[in-house]
C-alpha cells in the first residue's frame, strides 16, 4: 500500500537562520560516554591522541559536531574541577554518586576536555557547579580557562602546561536546580543564577554566553521566573541580563516514564506514542516561548534545549546507572522530527544538546573496550542534516497528510523541514508510517530547481539497529527522485528519513 503526501515550500522566503549549535552535544561522566569512551587513556591500545580515541574524533568531525556540553548534566554540580588539572597521577579520585556511585580517578579534567574540542573542532560548553560549588571556585575556571595575562589562574595554567587561554563561548550556571542540581525554587536558583553568573567574568577577548538552568518540559514556571529577573534591572543603574539564555530539558518515550522501555523491542502502538510524544517539541517550545516572548519581544534572551533525546531501558546485563541503551530506526525519527521542530523556532532557539553523544541514552555512536565502534541511525541523521547548520530555515507545509488518529492529538504520518544556503535548499523528511510507502510530492513555488543528492535512511522494521556484527544494518543509500510540473516527487518507503539536496537556479 501506498499513502501520499503533498507539501509546499517557498524557496525565494528565507527565514531566521538555523544557529549551527542546534546540533549540539553532550558529553557527562556517566557510564562509558567520558571513561571508556571519548577518553582511554594514553597507555591504551585502542588509537588515542594524548589518550583521546580516535576513530571516536573522526566520526564526530565528519558530522561537524558544533559543540561539547561538559561535565553534566547532574554530575556537574557535584564536580570541582580543581581535582581534574595538574599531573593525572596526583590528582584525587571522587564518587560519581549520580551514575553508578563508581569511583573515578579524575583523569579527564578541564585540559583533556579542552584538547577534545580543540580535536573534534568544537566550541566548549562548559557547565559550572551551583549545587556544591562556590561562586569563587567558579569565577576561578573561568579565569583558568579564559584569562591571557599574568592572572593567579592563568599562572596556575601555565604550571599545568597551558601558555595560551582557550576560547569558552557556552557556560552553564549548573544543572536541573529543580532536583539533582539541589532541589531548589525557581526564585531561590535565580538568585543564585544572578549571583553565579555576575563573578564568571569575561577576560580578554572571551564572552561567555551564560547559560541559566530552567525547567524541564513545559514547566514553564522557571522560564517565567528567570525571564522576569533577567529582564528588570535591579540596580540602580541599568544593568543588562545576568544571563544570556535559558535552557530546559526534555526527554522522549513511550508513555510510560523515562527508563521503562526497552530499546529496541516496542510494539505499534509504543512507537507512534514516541514519535508524537516526539512531535510535542513542538509545544513545549511554543509555551516556552510564548513566556520569553512576554518580557522579551526583541529576543535579547535565547532559548536552549541542553538535553533531549529518548531514555529507554538500559541493556541487558548492563549496570543500571550507566544509561546504556540501543538506538533504532525509531530513534532516528525522534531526531528527524525534533530538527524540524528546532527548525522552526530558529529565532529563538539559539542551541540544542542531544544526550549523549557517546555510549549513554540516545548516543551517536556506541563503542566498545576492544575497539569496537557501531554509528548509530541517530548518528545518520545528524550527518544527512549537517546541511542545515547555520542555513536560513524556509517556510515548509503539509498541505495534505495522512495521520494516525489513536490519540488526543492525530499525529500527521510526515515531518518536514528545509533550508537555504549559497544557491542550494535541504529538504528533510521523516516518514512515520510502520508499513505503508508513502508518495510526497513537494510544490516548489514556480522555483526552479535540480536535485543533486536524494538519500533515504530505514531498514525492513522499525526495531532494526547497528551492532558490531552488523554495522549497516541501518545507513543512509541513495533515494530516487524526479522534479515533475514544478514539484519535487519522491516514494518513501515506511518508516523513514530522507533528504533532498537541491541547486537552486
Ligand atoms: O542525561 C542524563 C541526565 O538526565 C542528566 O545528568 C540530567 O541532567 C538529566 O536528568
Amino acid at each position: 500500500m501506498t499513502s501520499t503526501a503533498r507539501a509546499r515550500i517557498d524557496l525565494d522566503a528565507p527565514g531566521p537562520t538555523i544557529n549551527r549549535h542546534i546540533y549540539g552535544h553532550f558529553a557527562e561522566h556517566l557510564g562509558r560516554c567520558v571513561y571508556g569512551g571519548f577518553w582511554v587513556g594514553e597507555d591504551s591500545s585502542i588509537p588515542n591522541v594524548r589518550g583521546i580515541r580516535l576513530d571516536v574524533v573522526e566520526a564526530l568531525r565528519a558530522i561537524d559536531i558544533p559543540n561539547l556540553r561538559w561535565p553534566g548534566g547532574c554530575f556537574a554540580d557535584t564536580y570541582h574541577w580543581r581535582d581534574g588539572i595538574g599531573p593525572r597521577g596526583s590528582r584525587p579520585k571522587m564518587v560519581n554518586t549520580n551514575w553508578g556511585d563508581v569511583v573515578e580517578d579524575n583523569s579527564f579534567g578541564t585540559h583533556e576536555f579542552m584538547d577534545l574540542c580543540d580535536l573534534l573542532g568544537a566550541d566548549a560548553y562548559v557547565n559550572g557547579n551551583v549545587g556544591s560549588g562556590t561562586v569563587q571556585e567558579m569565577a576561578d575556571w573561568v579565569e583558568y580557562l579564559t584569562r591571557g595575562d599574568d592572572s593567579p589562574m592563568a599562572r596556575l595554567r601555565r604550571e599545568n602546561g597551558r601558555d595560551e587561554p582557550w576560547r569558552v563561548p557556552f557556560w552553564g550556571l549548573g544543572n536541573e536546580a529543580w532536583g539533582c542540581g539541589g532541589n531548589m525554587t525557581p526564585e531561590y536558583y535565580t538568585n543564585l543564577a544572578r549571583q553565579f553568573a555576575t563573578f564568571a567574568k569575561n577576560h580578554g577577548g572571551n564572552v561567555l554566553e551564560r547559560i541559566a538552568a530552567g525547567g524541564s518540559d513545559d514547566d514553564v514556571r522557571w522560564t517565567r521566573v528567570l525571564m522576569e529577573s533577567a529582564m528588570s534591572s535591579h540596580a540602580p543603574f541599568p544593568s543588562p541580563p545576568p544571563f544570556q539564555s535559558i535552557s530546559f530539558h526534555y526527554y522522549t518515550h513511550s508513555g510510560t516514564g523515562i527508563a521503562t522501555d526497552p530499546a529496541t523491542e516496542f510494539s505499534s502502538a509504543q512507537y507512534f506514542r514516541t514519535l508524537a510524544a516526539a512531535a510535542d517539541m513542538e509545544r513545549i517550545i511554543r509555551a516556552h516561548e510564548e513566556v520569553m516572548d512576554a518580557y522579551d519581544p526583541e529576543r535579547t534572551i535565547g532559548l536552549v534545549c541542553d538535553e533531549w533525546g529518548t531514555w529507554w531501558q538500559v541493556e541487558p546485563d548492563t549496570n543500571p546507572g550507566f544509561l546504556f541503551q540501543q538506538n533504532t530506526m525509531r530513534d532516528a525519527l525522534v531526531a528527524g522530527i525534533h530538527f524540524d521542530v528546532f527548525h522552526r523556532h530558529a529565532a529563538r532557539l539559539r542551541m540544542t544538546n542531544i544526550a549523549q553523544t557517546l555510549n549513554v541514552l540516545q548516543a551517536m555512536i556506541l563503542t566498545d573496550d576492544d575497539g569496537g565502534l557501531v554509528l548509530t541511525p541517530t548518528y545518520h541523521v545528524y550527518e544527512m542534516n549537517k546541511g542545515h547548520q547555520d542555513a536560513a530555515s524556509l517556510d515548509a507545509r503539509l498541505v495534505e497528510v495522512p495521520s494516525w488518529d489513536d490519540a488526543d492529538e492525530p499525529l500527521p504520518l510526515l515531518s518536514l523541514s528545509a533550508s537555504t544556503k549559497d544557491g542550494t535548499a535541504l529538504l528533510s523528511f521523516s516518514h512515520l508510517s510502520a508499513d505503508e510507502d508513502m508518495e510526497v510530492t513537494v510544490d516548489l513555488r514556480g522555483r526552479e530547481a535540480s536535485v543533486t543528492r536524494a538519500r533515504v535512511l530505514t531498514a525492513s522494521v522499525p526495531t532494526a539497529h547497528n551492532t558490531p556484527a552488523d554495522p549497516d544494518a541501518v545507513a543512509p543509500v541513495p533515494l530516487e527522485t524526479t522534479i515533475r510540473d514544478g514539484a519535487l516527487v519522491l516514494r518513501l518507503p515506511a518508516h523513514a528519513f530522507a533528504t533532498v539536496e537541491l541547486a537552486l537556479a
